[in-house]
C-alpha cells in the first residue's frame, strides 16, 4: 500500500451512514466481519451476528464501538426461521429498528458430484439460500411497518445479498454451492423487483476470491496462489476491506438509484481471463 494514499477505507466519511442500524449475518469472520466493521466506521450502529464461537463475535463489537457508534453480537443460526424472527425482532427492540440488512452468512461443503450427499446439498442451500430469505423477509416487514424516514436514508431499507462470482460462473465440485449463489441471484433480483415501489432496494455484492478461511486452501501454498492469480486479471487476491468498501457504498444514499444490481468484486474474475490468450 501506498503509504501516501492510505486505506481507500479511510476517505469514507463517517457519517456516510450516521443514523443507521445495520445487521451482517455471520460477522464474526472473513468478509462479514469486515463489512460490519466498515459499515461500524462509516456511522452505522451494526448487530453483529454469529452462530458459534461468540468471543470472536465480542472481538468485533468492541473494535466497532470503539468508532463511537452502538454495537452487539447476536447469535442465530440464519437457516432457522423462529431464530431469524427472534433476532430481527430483538433488533428492533433494541435498536429502534433495522435499516440495512447485510445477508452475508454463507458456507461451503466441497465435494465431486456422485459423492455429495443430500446433507451437503441440503446444508448449502440451507444457509446460503433460505437463510437469506428469511433475513430479507424478517427486515423487509420492519421496513414496510417504518416507511421512509428522510433525515435517514431516501430508502425504507437495503438488503444486500452476499453473493459470489459463482452465480455466473459454473463450478466444478462445488454444485451445491454454486446452485445456491445462482438462487441468490434470482432471489434478489425477484425482491428487488417487488419490493422497489416501496423504497427498498435490494442487491447483491458478488465477491471473487477473497483472502478468508473458506478458500484458505486455494491461496496458502505458492502453487495455489500462483493458479488463483491466473483466474483474476488484475493480478491481486481481494482483501475483505475490498468487499466492506463495497457494501458501504452500495448501503448509502450515494447508490441510491441502484436496484436490483449485482456488483462484481472480483478483480476482473468474471471476464473469462481464459480468453486473454485463446479463443
Ligand atoms: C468461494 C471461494 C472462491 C471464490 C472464487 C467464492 O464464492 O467461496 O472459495 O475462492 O468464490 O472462486
Amino acid at each position: 500500500m501506498d503509504s501516501t494514499v492510505g486505506a481507500p477505507q479511510d476517505v469514507i466519511p463517517a457519517h456516510l451512514l450516521k443514523g443507521q442500524k445495520a445487521l451482517v449475518t455471520g460477522a464474526n469472520s472473513g468478509i462479514g466481519k469486515a463489512t460490519a466493521i466498515g459499515l461500524g466506521r462509516a456511522g452505522a450502529d451494526v448487530v453483529v451476528n454469529y452462530v458459534a464461537d461468540q468471543e470472536s463475535a465480542e472481538e468485533v463489537v468492541r473494535e466497532i464501538t470503539s468508532f463511537g457508534v452502538r454495537a452487539a453480537a447476536y447469535e442465530a443460526d440464519v437457516s432457522q426461521e423462529d431464530q431469524v424472527v427472534a433476532m430481527v425482532d430483538r433488533m428492533v427492540r433494541e435498536f429502534g429498528t433495522i435499516d440495512i440488512m447485510v445477508a452475508n452468512a454463507g458456507l461451503q461443503r466441497d465435494s465431486s458430484f456422485t459423492e455429495m450427499t443430500l446433507a451437503q446439498w441440503q446444508k448449502v442451500l440451507d444457509v446460503n439460500l433460505t437463510g437469506q430469505f428469511l433475513c430479507a423477509r424478517e427486515a423487509t416487514k420492519e421496513f414496510v411497518r417504518r416507511g421512509v424516514v428522510p433525515e435517514v436514508s431516501r430508502a425504507a431499507g437495503k438488503i444486500i445479498c452476499m453473493s459470489s462470482v459463482h452465480q455466473l460462473i459454473p463450478w466444478a465440485g462445488h454444485v451445491n454451492y454454486a446452485s445456491s449463489k445462482g438462487g441468490v441471484q434470482m432471489m434478489m433480483e425477484t425482491l428487488a423487483q417487488e419490493l422497489a415501489p416501496q423504497k427498498i432496494r435490494v442487491n447483491a455484492v458478488a465477491p471473487g476470491a477473497i483472502r478468508t478461511p473458506i478458500n484458505r486452501s486455494a491461496w496458502e501454498t505458492p502453487q495455489a496462489r500462483e493458479d488463483l492469480l491466473k483466474l483474476i486479471p488484475y493480478d491481486r487476491i481481494g482483501d475483505p476491506d475490498d468487499i466492506a468498501n463495497a457494501v458501504v457504498v452500495l448501503a448509502s444514499d450515494l447508490l441510491d438509484y441502484v436496484v436490483g444490481t449485482t456488483l462484481y468484486v472480483d478483480g476482473g474474475m468474471t471476464l473469462f481471463p481464459g480468453f486473454a490468450t485463446g479463443g
